[in-house]
């Protein structure tokens, strides 16, 4: 019998309208802890539209984690011509949490970042902080948005 393995893919635009009920819905649960105003603004911002010109952007990447034909976890960043890229997202499912989905979508952004010539990746996490430690990330700097605290942690790809 076949094995059913997740696999990890660029997304492909027909799973924009998946995606974009996943993000929506990683927000209002998962991110909740931004003020519910914010959490419009980003859900507005992350628009099927806008995940469709960012899935085709030359410097952002959106990653999606595939599990049994449906969507199960996403990761979006971006290498701006500076190479200080970004990881704005990343999540998973909370049915298939611990099994690596988290850290392989991770370690294939950053993979993908550092060909597209980054030289660091940045993120900002509100809870976040031991994991992306454990991933090689190291702390930088704090500061509250919206009046919760986030740690500024940043990654330097000559490690990838
Ligand atoms: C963070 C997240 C993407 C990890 O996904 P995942 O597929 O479960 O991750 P992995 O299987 O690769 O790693 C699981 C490990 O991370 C650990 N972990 C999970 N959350 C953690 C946290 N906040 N701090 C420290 N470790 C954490 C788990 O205990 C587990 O440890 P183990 O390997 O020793 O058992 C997932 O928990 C998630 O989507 N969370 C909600 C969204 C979120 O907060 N994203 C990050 C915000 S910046």
């Amino acid at each position: 019998m076949p094995v059913d393995k997740t696999i990890i893919i660029p997304i492909k635009l027909r799973d924009i309208p998946a995606l974009h009920r996943m993000f929506v819905s990683a927000v209002r649960s998962h991110f909740a802890y931004f003020p519910a105003i914010e959490q419009d603004q980003v859900i507005r911002n992350h628009r099927p539209l806008k995940l469709l010109l960012a899935a085709i952007h030359p410097r952002r990447i959106i990653l999606t984690a595939h599990h049994g034909g449906e969507l199960v976890g996403y990761a979006i960043g971006s290498v701006p011509k500076n190479g200080k890229g970004q990881l704005f997202w990343l999540f998973v499912d909370p049915s298939r949490r611990g099994r690596n989905t988290g850290l392989t979508l991770l370690s294939r952004m950053l993979r993908m970042q550092s060909q597209l010539g980054a030289t660091e990746v940045s993120l900002a996490t509100h809870d976040h902080r031991r994991y992306y430690e454990r991933q090689g990330f190291v702390w930088c700097d704090a500061y509250p948005v919206d009046g919760v605290r986030m740690d500024i942690m940043t990654f330097k790809t000559g490690q990838v």
